[in-house]
C-alpha cells in the first residue's frame, strides 16, 4: 500500500495519468540518504523545541537508523507508487515506528525546505569527488609537460604554424583551465554552503526550531536568510551545472587537439593500446574514442544546464514544481563527468609524442618570421618596416619554394639594404633557429624554457593544497 503526503482536502486520489508525472523516485532516490540525514537533525531540532519527548526523541534515531540500514541493504526500496524519496522514506519510517511517532517528524518542515537542502548536500558533495577527478587530470598534464622537456612543437593560430613552442606549454594552456574549474568548484561550495532547512514551504515555521543546528549537523556553515529565496532559488544549482558545462568544453578542446595530433598526417602523438580502440570492420584502425566521447560529451553537458536555465527563467519567486526539473540535468553531468573523467586522464597520462617530428615541424612555414621582425626592430628598424622586410623575406622563400634558413646572406643583405648595412644583414641568421627563436621569448608566461619551468612550478604550488 503506498502512501500520499497530502489527500485530507481531497475526495478522490490522483489518477493514473497524474500520478506518473508527477513522479520522481525514479531520479531523486539517490538523495535517500541526505534525506535521512536531515530528518536526523530535524528530529532533534523538534526534540530541543518541546515537539518530542527525549523517549519519543530517541526511539526516533533508532528508527531512522533502522531505515537507514533497511535502505542500505535494500531491505527498504521505493515502490511504484511513491511520488518522490521524501514519500518513500516516510512510508519506510511509518512502517519502522509506527503512525504515531512516525507522523510526528514531518512537522515543521515542506518538501519544498527539504528537498532544496538536499540538492545543496549532494552536489556539494558530488563537487568534491569532481574536483579531485579533475586534479588527476591536471596532475596528468603537468608530468606529460614536465616529461616533455625542451621538446618543442609547431605553434599554431588559426590552425596555421605560427611561432614556435615548448611542447611543455601547450599542454600547461590545457592545466590552467581546468585548475581555474577546480577554483570555481571551491568557490561555489562556499555559496552552496547555506541551509534552507527550517525555511518550510515558503514563510518560515512557526514551531520555534533551531535551523542554526540543523545547518551545522548536515555539514553548512549557516542558514540562508530568506526562506522564499531559499525554497526557491535555484541559482547555485545552476552555476554548479555552468562549471559542469565549462569543464566539459575545457577538456572538448584538449581532446580535440588531441585527435588532430593523433592524425596520420600529423603523427604527433601516440595513444596508448588500453585507451584506445578498433574498428570492427578495418583491422587496421586504432581510434581515440575517449577524446571523441569527451567531445560529444561537452554538448550533453552545456545541454543539461541551457535546459536548467530555461526551467528557471521566468518562474515566479516561490517553490513551483517546476523546480522538480533541477535534478535530473546535474545528476547527468555528474554521472557523465565522473565516469569520463578517469577515462580521459588514463589516455592523457599513456599518450606518447613523437618529439622528433615535432620538433621538424617546429619551425616550418615560416614560423620565424617574427623572429625576424624582432631582430630587426632590435637593429632600431621600426617595427611597421621590420614587419615589411620579415614578410618580404617570406615572399622570396616561398616563390622559391624553400624556408628562411634557406636564403643566403646576399639575399638578406639586399632585403634589408635600405635600413641595414650588409656587415650586420647576415647576423639575421642568429634567430633563425627553433631554440633561439623559443628561449628568446623571456617575458613572463613566455614559452622559454625558464619561463616554462617556472610555470609549471607555479602550477604545481597552485594544485598540491587542493
Ligand atoms: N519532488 C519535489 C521536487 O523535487 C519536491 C516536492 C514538493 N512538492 C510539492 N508539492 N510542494 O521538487
Amino acid at each position: 500500500e503506498g502512501i500520499a503526503l497530502w489527500g485530507g482536502r481531497f475526495t478522490s486520489g490522483p489518477s493514473e495519468a497524474l500520478a506518473r508525472l508527477s513522479k520522481s523516485t525514479q531520479f531523486d532516490w539517490r538523495l535517500a540518504d541526505d534525506d535521512i540525514a536531515g530528518s536526523r537533525a530535524h528530529a532533534r531540532a523538534l526534540g530541543r523545541a518541546g515537539h518530542l519527548s527525549a523517549d519519543e526523541l530517541e526511539r526516533m534515531e533508532d528508527a531512522l537508523d533502522e531505515l537507514q540500514r533497511q535502505v542500505d541493504s535494500g531491505a527498504f526500496a521505493p515502490q511504484e507508487s511513491d511520488e518522490d524519496e521524501a514519500t518513500a522514506l516516510e512510508r519506510g519510517l511509518l512502517a519502522i515506528a509506527g503512525d504515531e511517532l512516525g507522523g510526528k517528524l514531518r512537522a515543521g518542515r515542506s518538501r519544498n525546505d527539504q528537498i532544496a537542502t538536499l540538492i545543496r548536500m549532494w552536489l556539494r558533495r558530488q563537487a568534491r569527488f569532481i574536483a579531485a577527478d579533475v586534479l588527476d587530470l591536471v596532475r596528468a598534464i603537468i608530468e606529460q609537460s614536465k616529461a616533455a622537456d625542451r621538446a618543442v612543437m609547431p605553434g599554431r593560430t588559426h590552425m596555421q604554424h605560427a611561432q614556435p613552442v615548448l611542447v611543455a606549454h601547450q599542454l600547461m594552456a590545457h592545466a590552467w583551465p581546468l585548475m581555474r574549474d577546480i577554483q570555481r568548484l571551491v568557490d561555489w561550495d562556499a555559496r552552496a554552503a547555506f541551509s534552507p532547512y527550517g525555511s518550510g514551504a515558503l514563510a518560515g515555521n512557526t514551531l520555534g526550531l533551531d535551523p542554526h543546528a540543523v545547518a551545522l549537523e548536515l555539514g553548512f556553515s549557516d542558514v540562508t536568510e530568506n526562506s522564499i529565496d531559499g525554497t526557491a532559488s535555484r541559482d547555485l544549482v545552476a552555476e554548479f551545472s555552468f562549471v559542469a558545462a565549462m569543464l566539459g568544453v575545457d577538456i572538448s578542446r584538449l581532446s580535440e587537439e588531441i585527435i588532430i595530433w593523433n592524425t596520420q598526417e600529423f603523427a604527433f602523438v601516440r595513444l596508448d593500446d588500453a585507451y584506445s580502440t578498433g574498428s570492427s570492420i578495418m583491422p587496421q584502425k586504432k581510434n581515440p574514442d575517449i577524446a571523441e566521447l569527451a567531445r560529444g560529451k561537452a554538448g550533453r553537458l552545456i545541454g543539461d544546464l541551457t535546459g536548467l536555465l530555461a526551467t528557471l527563467k521566468g518562474l515566479p519567486t516561490a517553490y513551483a514544481r517546476d523546480l522538480q526539473e533541477d535534478k535530473e540535468a546535474v545528476f547527468d553531468q555528474v554521472d557523465t563527468l565522473l565516469v569520463l573523467l578517469p577515462a580521459f586522464t588514463g589516455m592523457v597520462a599513456t599518450m606518447q609524442f613523437n618529439f622528433e617530428r615535432m620538433e621538424a615541424e617546429a619551425p616550418t612555414g615560416f614560423a620565424l618570421a617574427t623572429d625576424i621582425a624582432e631582430w630587426l626592430v632590435k637593429q632600431k628598424v621600426p617595427f611597421r618596416h621590420a614587419h615589411e622586410l620579415s614578410g618580404e623575406c617570406v615572399r622570396v622563400a616561398e616563390e622559391r619554394g624553400v624556408e628562411l634558413w634557406d636564403l643566403t646572406d646576399e639575399d638578406y643583405v639586399s632585403i634589408f639594404a635600405d635600413f641595414l648595412d650588409a656587415s650586420v644583414a647576415s647576423g639575421v641568421r642568429s634567430v633563425l633557429s627553433t631554440l633561439g627563436s623559443v628561449n628568446s621569448r623571456l617575458g613572463k608566461g613566455g614559452t622559454a624554457y625558464e619561463r616554462v619551468v617556472e610555470q609549471m612550478a607555479a602550477a604545481e604550488e597552485t594544485v598540491i593544497p587542493l
